[in-house]
C-alpha cells in the first residue's frame, strides 16, 4: 500500500516523512525521524513514556497516527533544552536528583513542562494529578514532585 506523505513542525522545524496508514507519531518520531528520545513503555496509553506535545496539548505518542501529525506542530524531549542550556525543568530535577530512567523521565519531564504552561502556579496536588499519567514503578516521585516545584517557582521569578 502507499505510504502517506506527511508534512509537520517537530521541534519548531520543518519535517516531511513518508509512513504507513496504521504507523504511530510514536514510531514515525523513533523510526522514520530518529528522535529516539520519545520512549515506548506500553504501547497502551497507560504509561506516559511517549508524552509529545502536539500542537500544545499533551498526547501519548503511541495513540496518535503518524498521518496526523499533517500540519500540526510537534514538541519532543529533544526540544526541551535551547543549545547547551537546559529547561529549567531539566536543571531542576538534576539538582533535586529527581531523575529516573531513560524510558520514564523524558515523558515526565514532557507532561511537566504542558503542565507548567498551563497552570504556573500548581500546588503538590495539581502536580502530582498533573504527572499522574505518567509511571515509574520505581520511585514514589516526591522527589519529581519537588523539582517540580521548584521550577514552577523560578518560572515565575521567585
Ligand atoms: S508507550 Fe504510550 S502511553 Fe505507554
Ligand atoms: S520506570 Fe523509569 S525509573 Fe522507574
Amino acid at each position: 500500500m502507499a505510504r502517506h506523505h506527511v508534512t509537520a513542525t517537530v521541534n519548531g522545524d520543518a519535517v516531511e516523512f513518508l509512513c504507513e496508514t496504521e504507523e504511530t507519531l510514536l514510531e514515525v518520531l523513533r523510526d522514520e525521524l530518529r528522535l529516539t528520545g520519545t520512549k515506548e513503555g506500553c504501547g497502551t496509553g497507560d504509561c506516559g513514556a511517549c508524552s509529545v506535545m502536539l500542537d500544545g496539548r499533551l498526547v501519548c505518542s503511541c495513540l496518535v497516527l503518524g498521518v496526523e501529525a499533517e500540519g500540526r506542530a510537534i514538541e519532543t524531549i529533544e526540544g526541551m533544552a535551547v543549545g547547551g542550556d537546559l529547561h529549567v525543568l531539566q536543571r531542576k530535577f538534576l539538582e533535586h536528583a529527581a531523575l529516573q530512567c531513560g524510558i520514564c523521565t523524558p515523558g515526565i519531564l514532557i507532561a511537566a513542562k504542558s503542565l507548567l504552561a498551563h497552570n504556573p502556579n500548581p500546588t503538590e496536588s495539581e502536580v502530582r494529578y498533573g504527572l499522574a499519567g505518567n509511571l515509574c514503578r520505581c520511585t514514589g516521585y516526591h522527589k519529581i514532585v519537588e523539582a517540580v516545584l521548584d521550577a514552577a517557582r523560578e518560572m515565575r521569578g521567585g
